[in-house]
């Protein structure tokens, strides 16, 4: 506690989900709580997201590395962490076959120093913990492998792991980590397996944004492979929301799976993202003449290219009353609206120009 603030430590708050998780905690509780964001910046951490919170005297930004065990530890002496959110991750499957070691170091690793240093700080020579001290974990579906194409099966928190690409094997590495944690140290942790998101601040090169961006510039919108893979998408927010309410509402040293319930095929995206560019696009702007379905190429599969994904969350229903709220007809004009509406954010991310954000605002601190 700070100031009788709730103190947190969010890891990766400067990337997609981790912005949008800080925003949406500060709209919840406003003053209340005090965001400590640890973030290394890599070219996936934008602080642009977060620029309106740099004045709050309850919003901290630290530029540390996760696998940086000294720097970490420091963070844990100097505040009175009450929570961890641990995003910070290499996230983009595609980098992940490219280039597998920096995810096993930031994935495997990070998550190792993180759960350490969180232990050194709240456990007491009993082997008990400091009062209402928790970890949230955050990954991913993908470490339960893929789903036949039959719309019958689904991923449960008792699903068998079975990673297949590199970035899903290392984020099943650190969930291993953490319930090794739980069961060996009784660490009060939970972890949470969620969909694929999507809305504001997402990086151009995963799929909705990127076709976004494309599209409006008359860019090819490639397509992996036949086109009919199937993702479960959830809209950003509704995942903040899932998150909050497992750390605070769901039972210590449990997973919960988060999920849109709303199975779409690749194909199907990129034309709805298409169909609703041409609606919110006015008729005298002249990125609309780009739009169009002649932009779509279906180009060389990904490796190892998982089938389906698709979450029956349940048991976070049942047990704590979340469900996905935002329809996917909604999410997706929010979204295109946003990055419609933030033309300069885009270009800044696809021209590289927000990593001078950084110098310009914290270069002298
Ligand atoms: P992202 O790539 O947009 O953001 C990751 C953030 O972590 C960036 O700000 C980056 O700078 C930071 N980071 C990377 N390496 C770091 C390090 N060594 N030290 C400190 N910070 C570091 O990712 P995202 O899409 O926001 O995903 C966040 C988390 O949610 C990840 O753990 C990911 O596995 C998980 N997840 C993502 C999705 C999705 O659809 N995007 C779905 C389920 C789970
Ligand atoms: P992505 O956004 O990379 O998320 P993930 O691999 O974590 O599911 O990709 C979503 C789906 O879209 C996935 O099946 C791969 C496919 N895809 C394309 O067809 N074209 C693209 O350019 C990209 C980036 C992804």
């Amino acid at each position: 506690m700070l100031n009788n603030r709730r103190c947190y430590l969010v890891t990766g708050g400067a990337g997609f989900i981790g912005s949008n998780y800080i925003h949406y905690m500060f709209r919840k509780y406003g003053n209340q709580i005090h965001i400590i964001n640890v973030d290394v910046l890599t070219y996936a951490g934008n602080l642009e997201n977060l620029k309106d919170l740099e004045k709050w005297d309850n919003y901290t930004f630290i530029r540390a590395d996760i696998t940086d065990k000294e720097a970490i530890s420091r963070i844990f002496s100097e505040y009175d962490i009450d929570r961890v959110v641990h995003f910070a991750a290499e996230s983009h499957v595609d980098r992940s076959i490219t280039n597998p070691e920096v995810f096993v170091r930031t994935n495997v690793l990070g998550t190792a120093v993180m759960l350490n240093c969180a232990r050194d700080a709240w456990e007491l020579p009993d082997g008990s913990y400091r009062e209402n001290k928790k970890f949230l974990h955050v990954s991913t579906d993908e470490v339960y492998g893929s789903l036949p194409d039959d719309g019958e099966s689904f991923f449960r928190e008792t699903t068998p792991y079975q990673p297949h690409s590199p970035y899903s094997a290392s984020k099943a590495g650190s969930d291993m980590l953490v319930k090794a944690y739980m069961d060996t140290y009784h660490f009060p942790a939970n972890i949470t397996n969620t969909s694929n998101n999507y809305g504001p601040y997402q990086f151009p090169e995963k799929l909705i944004p990127l076709l976004i961006n494309n599209a409006l510039q008359g860019k090819d919108l490639p397509v992996y492979g036949d086109g009919r893979n199937i993702r479960d998408w959830l809209y950003v927010d509704d995942h903040a929301k899932g998150i909050d309410m497992v750390q605070e509402q769901g039972r210590l040293f449990e997973t919960y799976n988060i999920g849109g319930h709303n199975e779409k095929r690749n194909i199907e995206i990129v034309h709805i993202v298409i169909e609703t560019l041409l609606e919110l696009l006015p008729e005298d702007d002249p990125r609309r003449k780009n739009v169009s379905t002649d932009l779509i190429r279906y180009v060389g599969d990904r490796k190892g290219h998982d089938r389906r994904y698709a979450i029956a969350p349940d048991k976070i229903k049942a047990e704590i009353g979340w469900e996905p709220e935002t329809t996917f007809a909604e999410g997706i004009k929010k979204t295109i609206r946003w990055y419609l509406e933030h033309q300069d954010w885009l270009k800044g991310v696809t021209s590289g120009g927000y990593q001078k954000y950084y110098d310009s605002m914290y270069g002298n601190r």
